[in-house]
């Protein structure tokens, strides 16, 4: 298939490119989008063969339903049988932003979206252009993020380009995405609501609107996660991915050490790591690659360019990424949810 790339202005992007894209979209057809938190491989949610189109070009196992997408809260209670209380202040206070919410599904929700559940997860993002596009479309869009399943989400149209090139109707690139990790996931079904993925609103953000909320330990430790789409093995750049965890040592010493031994068998070695260490190693050594994520103080920087690094790396040939452990308060629960999985949990204590 031939796919159009489109740039689109974030701020003021051209009417009439959007209108040809929702055009698609109408037609059953995929056109990948950008969110702000990652871009997404769009189709109309109210059509199983469409939503079909989705899961084969990604490659994402049928099991893992999709967020359907919404641009006004018009659009939300023909999806869902009811709505919650605790739903109502998120709604208010988040959207349109980085949150979605785990309604009971109503009957019109194709069984291609929920594989099977008797649950719909649903956003209304914050981006001007995803805006746009749903209102155009004038159908819920369900959308996953546009990487080839089990790679990084892509954080820029260029990232969207390499993967899905010749497998989707349309990209529309605006530019980098703002937040960088993928949407929170949280069940408000459940009393209390429950995390089921970390992400762009905060634990401590939730926990103040609602009093009590719950993490799912499948998030962290890799037990058995409800949300489906938590079991696969995710983010994965090519590259064998190594944590090192913080401990008593002194941090850049135990990372230069960590470092030696992995790159003394010959492999490229490509490290990611704060601002902070990157001062205190100075040029003691000499990766394959090196990038630097942001201060350990500023987790939404780091959280905005974790998957562009780890595809940054994989583009330079590393063999192994070798990563620092940061904070998890904040963005840095989404952070380090992110990272242990793309390490399928091989950490260095
Ligand atoms: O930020 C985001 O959420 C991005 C952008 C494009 O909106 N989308 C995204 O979609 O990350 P995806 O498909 O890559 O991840 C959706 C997650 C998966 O872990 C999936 O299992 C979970 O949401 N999910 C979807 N429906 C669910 C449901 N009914 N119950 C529990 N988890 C659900
Ligand atoms: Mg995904």
């Amino acid at each position: 298939m031939e796919t159009e790339y489109i740039k689109l202005d974030r701020q003021n992007p051209d009417r009439d490119m959007l209108k040809r894209a929702a055009q698609l979209l109408r037609q059953g057809e995929v056109v990948a989008f950008p969110t702000e938190t990652v871009y997404g491989l769009g189709a109309n949610a109210l059509e199983g063969s469409a939503v079909k189109k989705i899961f084969i070009a990604k490659g994402r196992p049928s099991d893992n339903p999709l967020i359907v997408h919404i641009s006004s809260l018009n659009q939300l209670p023909p999806l869902v049988k009811e709505i919650p209380q605790a739903a109502r202040a998120l709604m208010k206070k988040y959207w349109p932003g980085p949150l979605t919410l785990i309604f009971p599904k109503s009957e019109i929700i194709p069984p291609e979206i929920t594989a099977g559940l008797e649950t719909v997860a649903i956003r209304m993002p914050e981006h001007p252009v995803a805006q746009a596009l749903i209102e155009y479309a004038g159908v819920p869009v369900a959308a996953p993020s546009a990487n080839i399943s089990g790679k990084p989400s892509p954080t820029s149209g260029q990232h969207v380009w390499q993967d899905m090139q010749g497998k989707v109707a349309m990209v529309l690139d605006s530019g980098e995405t703002r937040v960088g990790v993928e949407s929170t996931v949280l069940d408000i079904t459940r009393k209390p609501p429950m995390i089921l993925r970390p992400g762009g609103i905060t634990y401590e953000d939730l926990q103040e609107t609602l009093g009590q909320v719950e993490l799912d330990q499948g998030t962290g430790k890799m037990k058995v996660p409800r949300s489906p789409g938590m079991k696969y093995t995710h983010y994965s750049p090519a590259a064998d991915v190594f944590v090192v965890t913080r401990g008593p040592q002194s941090f850049p010493g135990k990372f230069e050490k960590a470092y030696r031994s992995l790159s003394g068998e010959g492999k490229k070695v490509a490290v990611l790591i704060s601002e902070e260490t990157a001062q205190q190693m100075g040029d003691r050594i000499h990766p394959h690659y090196r990038e630097v994520l942001g201060s350990r103080h500023d987790l939404r920087e780091v959280a905005h360019r974790l998957f562009s690094a780890f595809r940054n790396a994989d583009h330079q040939g590393a063999d192994i990424i070798l990563i620092e452990e940061f904070s998890e308060e904040g963005m840095g629960a989404a952070v380090m949810n992110r990272m242990i999985k793309a390490a399928g949990n091989k950490v260095i204590n």
